[in-house]
């Protein structure tokens, strides 16, 4: 289902099957216009309801005479709108407008530098004659369509970018949506803003407005339900379908004890006594505690925590009466991911049990005003709703929370432990800035584990025997993949010596040095 908004300019993307697909979607927005990305054989009314102002092809696997090959939809050349089409999107626009692909005698993967040999060319505007490129892929560009002229080249494509001013049809070879190819974002915003001609009015504001009016559209005088979880997709659904329809909201955090220091304080301060909203806090730590007593298999912990959240919530709300709609935090790469590439899961290596996971029996209507946003985007509603920048900001926590940072079994005893740890590690990074990760310097997700092994040490006169912490913090852009962060020595001697002077029962703290793959970023 597109997001049709008819005065909004928007663009449309087509997945080719691309493992960069989401990547154009994420610099369009970074642009502040509107795109959405769907798969290359969406019904054609449904991609055109969008009132696209232009359109993107990505790149793909294929070679466009393969049988069964992904094909350029009709819709899009017969629209007469902008095209840019990235290397397979090339090849497509060459192949249906009469040029020649043929095989390249070498594969070409990697950087490359592109000679811009017409400098004119609204794609280049404000770029130099010579730019670094990231290239992919087998075939290329053997014959030019009629009408198109080369505009930049490489040592191995002669033909690297080509354009159809005229038409407003434009290929690239390389991907200019990865870092690699650092002067892409600019490709990009140039062929929206020069080409597509859209002024980019895609802002915090904006998003923030047409949420609360597509809220208020959906719900109406009917009652909202939402479960908090102290992250930041729920505070900014929650705030706004507060700001929609006020106290039609009702919103449930449930404290099951997993959370690190003063976040339940925080998460009821915030949205109960700053922003006003009704919530009803639900402090489940015993119970939590006594279903968790003696388990020590992480996924069994997981199974367990997620689904007694489904109790606790089915339970609270029946006390609280009639709604009609659940409000969540499904965001843009959740729908992608399932919806729209149809491209194979990836293998699960842990059950992402989310806290925010929420019964499929309740019958109720959703509401889902993150749907189409990028974190990024999230996070700039968040600003633009006035929430503060610590949650704006905060790093992923898992749903099952401390319980699987505390290795064996979780007791209350050994959650407070690492609560303590884990704050003296967060409070160093937050001082020296290092707690958000941002142009390549910072983490991404920091925090202390608590191991299930006792050490021996030594205290003043006497011998120890106690517990490790370790310190893990990483970088990493998605996730997916992760690398330990180069920390100051001087910033990880000043945590040890803390964790062991204040947290009793401490006496070794080690620092995590594996990257992603083959460790995961949690220790469980
Ligand atoms: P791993 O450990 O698989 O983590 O490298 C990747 C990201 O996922 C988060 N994570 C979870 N999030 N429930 C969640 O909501 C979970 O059970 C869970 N396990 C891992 C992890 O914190 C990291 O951001």
């Amino acid at each position: 289902m597109s997001y049709s908004q008819p005065d909004r300019e928007a663009i449309v993307i087509l997945d080719f099957g691309s493992q960069y697909s989401q990547l154009i979607a994420r610099r369009v927005r970074e642009a502040h216009v509107y795109c959405e990305l769907f798969r290359f054989d969406a019904p054609a009314e449904e991609v055109l309801a969008l009132h696209p102002r232009g359109f993107i092809l990505s790149g793909g696997p294929n070679s466009v005479y393969d049988l069964g090959a992904p094909q350029l939809p009709d819709y899009v050349l017969q629209s007469g709108l902008p095209v840019l089409g990235i290397c397979y999107g090339m090849q497509l626009l060459a192949h249906n407008l009469g040029g020649r692909v043929a095989p390249s005698q070498r594969r070409e993967y990697g950087p490359a530098l592109l000679e811009v040999t017409d400098l004119g060319c609204p794609l280049f505007e404000g770029l130099g004659f010579s730019l670094s490129v990231w290239m992919s892929h087998g075939d290329r560009i053997e014959k030019l369509p009629p009408g198109f002229a080369v505009v930049g080249q490489t040592d191995n494509s002669p033909v690297a970018v080509m354009a159809h001013p005229g038409r407003r049809l434009f290929g690239l070879q390389f991907h200019p949506e990865v870092v690699h190819t650092p002067c892409g974002a600019d490709l990009i915003r140039n062929f929206l803003f020069n080409v597509c001609g859209v002024r980019g009015t895609w802002t915090p504001a904006r998003l923030v407005d047409e949420a609360v009016d597509a809220i208020r559209a959906q719900v109406g005088n009917g009652r909202v339900l939402c479960a908090l979880s102290g992250g930041v997709d729920s505070a900014v659904v929650a705030t706004l379908v507060h700001r929609a329809v006020g106290d039609q909201l009702v919103c449930v955090f449930v404290d099951h004890g997993m959370l690190r220091q003063d976040e339940p304080e925080q998460v009821i301060r915030t949205f109960e006594q700053e922003m006003g909203m009704r919530l009803i806090a639900v402090d489940a730590v015993q119970e939590y505690l006594e279903a968790l007593a003696g388990v020590t298999d992480p996924e069994q912990k997981r199974r367990i925590i997620g689904e007694k959240f489904v109790r606790i919530f089915e339970r609270e709300s029946a006390r609280l009466g009639h709604f009609d709609f659940l409000a969540q935090g499904t965001i843009y790469p959740d729908v992608i991911e399932s919806a729209c590439t149809g491209r194979p899961g990836a293998q699960r290596i842990k059950t992402h049990h989310n806290v925010g996971g929420l019964p499929e029996n309740m019958q109720l209507e959703l509401v889902e005003p993150l749907r189409h946003l990028f974190k990024d985007e999230v996070r700039a509603a968040g600003r633009e709703l006035g929430l503060p920048d610590a949650l704006v900001h905060r790093q992923p926590f898992p749903g099952p929370g401390l319980a699987v940072r505390i290795l064996g079994e979780v007791t209350w005893e050994r959650l407070e432990t690492l609560r303590a740890a884990d704050a003296i590690f967060r409070e160093e990074l937050a001082a020296a800035g290092l707690l958000r990760q941002q142009e390549g310097v910072g983490t991404a997700q920091s925090f202390a584990v608590l191991l299930p092994v006792r050490s021996v040490g030594v205290m003043g006169d006497s011998r120890t025997y106690a517990h490790v912490i370790a310190l893990r913090a990483v970088t990493t852009d998605d996730f997916m993949t992760a690398d330990w962060a180069r920390l100051p020595y001087d910033l990880l001697v000043q945590v040890s010596n803390r964790i062991v002077n204040e947290v009793p029962g401490v006496n070794r703290v080690v620092y995590d040095v594996s990257s992603k793959p083959p460790a995961t970023i949690e220790w469980e």
